[in-house]
């Protein structure tokens, strides 16, 4: 199963071992971007890339290789779209990186803007090669500006991919178990997935101990920014050498991730109309074997019609409800945590007046998904909740 979806056993989603190096030919991609931080910081970025050589993706062979170049171009382009700040915005992405970027996207089957397979799922190595992979010995390839809250953020969001794999299994689990409608075995498939919620859950405690609140709002979170419902850039960005006309394409978040979404879809959560657009939408921006898991997920016979119809199989009941409600517990986890990293230091900088803060802060803030993000993420919470089966 997990060899058909391209799945690590050990690491779910997340790649495993990542190469940080591509063929000599490509060197000025890697140099650009292991020096990353620095170049956005002393404003040369778009100088060095505006004289790069347009180069031929044609030596890149293994899904590694593209993987890595994925990452790179991606760390380059919002580096060079973000370099002088929200309000400086590069309207056009020059032919150096748009060129070989859209080829590279189209071999992978993802879209040529930094996504969460990127930045979180592809972007680590170890410190210490022979240690383990928890947060101390964890190391970003490509880092934004942000420092170590740059590190956290992306390592901690990678960690809680992590402990969600054990449920991926447990999701695929129930899903055969319910082909013979063995309600036992769909039992223990749903107890291995509660336990990975909550595992997930204080996992991403690690943020509070990793990521600055005003690191995180003011320096990091503008090179995650896309160009799609983005009032920074409100017609796309063009990429010269490939189409004459702008792009829109969304920024990064975890929204992109295929975990939850495989929840939701095992559990038969409804999302509300826009919502549910939404993140349908971000499936394109997952890597193709990963979205078709989610597909897989989706279509096969509801689980919740399944516990629905043994109306007398409490157990069964309740232990869909208690992974209900783990899924619910950690969605309001995230709301508390999008307080404290979004909402908090935004009206901070609004009521200081904040010279750097832009139009977008006297508006409804946005994520840099682009969504009107309180109300998208407790509507996606209240959906969740009102799948609870009631007890009779
Ligand atoms: C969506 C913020 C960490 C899972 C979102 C959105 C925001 C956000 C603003 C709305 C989409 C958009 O960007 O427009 C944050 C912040 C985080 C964080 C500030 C940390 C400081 C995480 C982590 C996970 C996660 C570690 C892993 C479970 C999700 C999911 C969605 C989402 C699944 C889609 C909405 C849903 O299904 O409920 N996040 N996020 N986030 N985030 Fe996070
Ligand atoms: N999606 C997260 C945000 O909006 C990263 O800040």
């Amino acid at each position: 199963d997990f060899d058909a979806f391209d799945i690590s056993e050990k690491l779910g989603f997340v790649l495993e071992e990542p190469l940080t190096n591509l063929p000599d030919y490509y060197r000025i991609w890697i140099d650009l971007a292991n020096n990353l931080t620095h170049l956005i910081e002393s404003h040369k970025l778009r100088g060095l890339v505006d004289q790069m050589p347009v180069l031929s993706p044609h030596y890149l062979r293994s899904h590694h290789e593209l993987r890595l170049a994925h990452l790179a171009l991606g760390f380059l382009s919002m580096g060079y779209v973000w370099q002088e700040g929200e309000n400086g915005a590069a309207e056009i992405l020059p032919k150096a990186l748009a060129i070989p970027y859209w080829l590279v996207s189209r071999r992978l089957g993802i879209p040529p803007i930094l996504t969460y397979a990127d930045s979180v799922l592809a972007n680590w190595k170890l410190r210490d090669p022979t240690g383990d992979m928890d947060v101390d010995n964890m190391e970003l390839i490509f880092s934004f500006p942000g420092g170590e809250s740059c590190r956290g953020f992306f390592i901690v969001s990678l960690l809680v991919e992590l402990v969600a794999s054990s449920g991926i299994k447990g999701a695929l689990e129930v899903m055969h178990a319910m082909e013979s409608s063995d309600s036992i075995s769909v039992q223990k498939g749903l107890m291995t997935v509660t336990d990975s919620l909550k595992e997930m859950k204080e996992m991403f405690k690690l943020m509070h101990g990793n990521v600055d609140p005003s690191a995180f709002y003011g320096t990091l979170r503008i090179f995650v920014s896309g160009w799609r419902d983005n009032p920074m850039l409100p017609n796309g960005l063009l990429y010269e050498g490939v189409s004459s006309e702008p792009i829109l394409l969304s920024g990064g978040s975890a929204a992109q991730s295929s975990t939850i979404q495989c929840f939701d879809a095992l559990l038969g959560i409804e999302h509300k109309e826009e919502t549910s657009a939404f993140l349908i939408r971000m499936r394109d921006y997952m890597p193709p074997t990963h979205r078709q898991l989610v597909e897989t997920l989706s279509v096969c016979p509801p689980l919740r019609d399944f516990v629905l119809s043994n109306a007398n199989d409490s157990d069964l009941r309740q232990a869909y409800n208690t992974c209900v409600n783990a899924l619910v517990d950690l969605r309001n986890y995230h709301l508390n945590a999008v307080a404290k990293y979004i909402i908090v230091p935004g009206s901070m900088a609004q009521s200081m007046g904040c010279p750097m803060g832009g139009v977008s802060k006297e508006q409804e803030p946005i994520g840099t998904g682009g969504t009107n993000l309180m109300v998208f993420l407790k509507t996606a919470r209240n959906s969740a909740q009102n799948a609870l089966i009631e007890e009779r």
